[in-house]
């Protein structure tokens, strides 16, 4: 066995899975704010681009995916982020970004060299440091300082480490803090990766989702330069499509052409019938702005509601999630034991690594009328 696999913790999401299962069993009302797996329709005209794709015979897809989901997808960066990039040779598609984040490792780092280290922020999301290590590499987490606005700031790093990294992770915005980051920050974070031969790959699955129509929206890395930077997007949260496991990695023409190479090998290519159903999405802003809406009103009901029982909120303008203080500064899985009591699932900080004790956090998923029912039964 892969000794990767046998030293595998639980997906924290699994464990959720099963708390919120044995509620349920128990005939419990359950408030599920642990998985980040929206509760809200996929648009049709989504769906009616799926079935209208699904073919009378259906064949291997390309790796390359479709021509109309690279130029939806290309299209889609210059419209919202002012990013020009060539669908043929910047772009290529994913079976969703989870994969995408997992298998990179896999392709670009050499773990019989010393430049086999991967660097991510924790608390973070699990993926960066599985796929490292199923990979071969070093893996090596670097504790994101709330005081610092939970930013990763390779500045700070010793040069001896930067030498031997050859990937470096970052996702703003944050999973699970909410953080946020300017295009200023992006660009010194590219400028040290590019002075130490670093593939800085940003996970934008959450760019989509910011609270407040009238401010700045997220960047993307590749606002700061395409050179050296791949960026990963992802249908899922942006557009209700976790199921349809679709989204596109998009930046350096060289890393593609090496990344599309590794996955011709592994052969991820998704069915063009997801593909054309999320080149419908892609080309399409007015219902990620409806969707992103809902989420906003959710945080400003659950930031408010919980701020009014003395529960500290960490402010944020963007992403899908809260992140909270344990009330009296307890434990964070004791706390999330006592919200299961009353049939509130969330995420004890520890589930997204170290650097998050005295944290949980809430997905923005159950229903505004849900949100105010579990805001009236709320452990404090
Ligand atoms: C930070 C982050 N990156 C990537 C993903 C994966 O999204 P998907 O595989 O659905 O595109 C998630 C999912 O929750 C996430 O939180």
């Amino acid at each position: 066995m892969n000794p990767a696999l046998r030293a595998l913790k639980p997906y924290p999401m699994a464990e959720l899975q099963a708390r919120k299962s044995a509620l349920i069993k128990s005939g419990k009302t359950v408030f599920d704010f642990g998985t980040g797996d929206p509760i809200e329709p996929t648009p049709t005209f989504i769906l009616d681009a799926l079935r209208a794709a699904v073919p009378a015979i259906s064949q291997y897809p390309s790796v390359g995916g479709t021509q109309e989901l690279r130029t939806a997808a290309a299209n889609y960066m210059q419209r919202r982020f002012g990013v020009t990039l060539n669908p043929d040779t910047q772009i290529l598609p994913a079976a969703g970004s989870k994969e995408a984040i997992f298998h990179l490792p896999l392709a670009f780092l050499d773990p019989g060299t010393n430049k086999n280290t991967v660097i991510y922020g924790t608390p973070g999301y699990p993926v960066y440091q599985a796929g490292t290590l199923f990979a071969g590499g070093i893996d090596h987490p670097i504790t994101l300082p709330q005081q610092q606005g939970y930013r990763l700031d390779l500045s700070r790093l010793e040069p001896a480490l930067l030498d031997r990294t050859a990937i470096v992770w970052i996702n703003y915005p944050h999973n699970p803090t909410g953080a946020c980051v300017d295009v200023g920050y992006y660009r010194e974070q590219a400028a040290i990766c590019a002075a130490y031969n670093i593939l800085l790959a940003s996970d934008e699955c959450y760019q989509d989702l910011w609270f407040d129509e009238q401010a700045e929206p997220p960047p993307s890395a590749l606002q700061a330069t395409t050179s050296g930077i791949l960026a990963f997007h992802s249908c899922s949260k942006r557009s209700g499509m976790t199921g349809y496991r679709s989204g596109f990695i998009a930046g350096d023409a060289a890393l593609i052409k090496a990344y599309r190479g590794w996955r011709a090998a592994m052969g991820v290519g998704s069915p063009a019938f997801i593909e054309q159903a999320a080149a419908a999405a892609w080309s399409d802003d007015a219902h990620a702005k409806k969707r992103r809406k809902i989420f906003a009103e959710k945080y400003r009901v659950l930031a408010s509601g919980l701020q009014q029982k003395g529960i500290t909120v960490l402010p944020s303008s963007a992403g899908l999630y809260i992140w909270a203080q344990v009330p009296g500064q307890g434990d964070a899985d004791v706390y999330a034991a006592r919200c299961l009591e009353v049939g509130i699932v969330v995420s004890p900080g520890g589930f997204f690594g170290p650097g998050a004790d005295g944290w949980f956090r809430l997905a923005l998923v159950p229903s505004l009328i849900d949100c105010q029912r579990a805001l009236a039964v709320w452990p404090k």
